[in-house]
């Protein structure tokens, strides 16, 4: 079976594609700094797949280390490039070490690419490169116009993007596949992996579950005053196990349609979007614990309304999030209750 590089794959999208990667009989080589994630990471995706990755601790940016990976372990015939730092906030702080971190890190798996001849790569792309998108592009498809970045780790992803296609137009033998995330949650189905924010978390799900188990007091809404039904902003909420799969589906494709084009492109969300307040509503619902919240006013940088078109995606690589979004929310509550030790 085909052995896939999965850097960044302890952190939390990648820990849960390790996972369909291995149980698909894939043979998964981890790379990972575990600077944003944790070692015990490993106990969880062995306890549901029965055996344990291979773990590279070595950080993506570092070419010696890098090199000495490749070479013992040829042939790779893949690599999914997760390894990157995520927070918006920190990256306006700390723009250089974002540039370092995200473009280093790809830089120095393209030229290791071409030395070792490994020919794939998926690479996680956001859809905060659409910015927000005009209505007439709303739900947003791959060919809707890129915005200017609102944020050095935007700005990444979108470089990072420019990087891919500008490498494998000079290199006929590089093939990538550039999956944009809309905004995962939930955690896998066991509760043995799932998201493990540092500190105060910045993204709502989190936030909802600590709050939801008396950790923080409540959460803020972050404006009711925008353009949409509810007046919160709306977003396309996407089970992080369905995004997992979609990785082994872009795997499958790379691995076996030669006639694909060099670079494809994919949104991968699940068409509907729903409001901040929805969710909070739709978690009580599903879980009956309840999330005291209070309307505050806006995040600065946030975007009004993105959800996806992922036609695309759903016809090319025979895939679809499709998991009821109760079922993911009992999901993220059923982790956050392992976590905390709540029965
Ligand atoms: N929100 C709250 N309260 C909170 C946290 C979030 O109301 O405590 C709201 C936000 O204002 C936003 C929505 O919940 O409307 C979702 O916020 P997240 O921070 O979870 O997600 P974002 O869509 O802002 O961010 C995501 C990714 C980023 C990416 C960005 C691009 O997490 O990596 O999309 O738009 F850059």
């Amino acid at each position: 079976m085909a052995r896939i590089l999965v850097t960044g794959g302890t952190g939390y999208i990648g820990s849960h594609t390790v996972v369909e990667l291995m149980q698909q009989g894939y043979e998964v080589i981890i790379v990972d700094n575990l600077s944003n994630s944790n070692i015990d990471v490993l106990d969880g995706i062995e306890a549901i797949v029965g055996k344990r990755p291979t773990f590279e601790n070595i950080d993506c940016t570092n070419y010696v280390d890098m090199d000495r990976l490749f070479s013992r372990y040829q042939p790779i015939d893949g690599v999914i490039h997760f390894a990157a730092s995520k927070a918006v906030g920190e990256s306006v702080e700390k723009p250089l070490m974002y540039y370092r971190n995200n473009i280093g890190s790809l830089v120095t798996l393209l030229e290791l690419m071409k030395t070792y001849q490994v020919p794939n790569i998926v690479f996680s792309s956001s859809c905060t490169v659409y910015g927000q998108p005009d209505a007439q592009h709303l739900p947003v498809d791959e060919s809707a116009p890129i915005q200017k970045a609102l944020s050095p780790y935007g700005n990444t992803k979108q470089v990072n993007e420019d990087i891919i296609r500008d490498a494998a137009h000079a290199d006929a033998n590089l093939h990538a596949t550039i999956l944009r995330y809309f905004n995962p949650i939930g955690a896998h189905p066991s509760a043995m992996i799932g998201e493990l924010p540092n500190g105060v978390p910045n993204n709502l799900l989190p936030f909802v579950t600590q709050t939801a188990a008396g950790l923080r007091q409540e959460l803020k809404v972050f404006g009711d005053d925008y353009n949409t039904p509810d007046g919160s902003c709306i977003r396309d909420y996407i089970y992080v196990v369905d995004l997992a799969k979609a990785h082994v589906k872009a795997v499958e494709r790379m691995l076996i349609v030669p006639e694909r084009e060099q670079v494809e492109t994919f949104n991968l969300g699940t068409g509907r979007g729903l409001s901040v307040l929805e969710i909070v509503r739709d978690f009580m619902e599903a879980t009956g614990v309840k999330v005291p919240y209070t309307i505050v006013g806006r995040r600065e940088g946030d975007i009004e309304q993105v959800w996806a078109n992922p036609k695309y995606a759903n016809e090319v690589l025979g895939w679809k999030a499709d998991t009821p979004v109760k079922e993911v929310l009992l999901s993220a509550w059923k982790w956050e209750k392992r976590l905390r030790n709540i029965v």
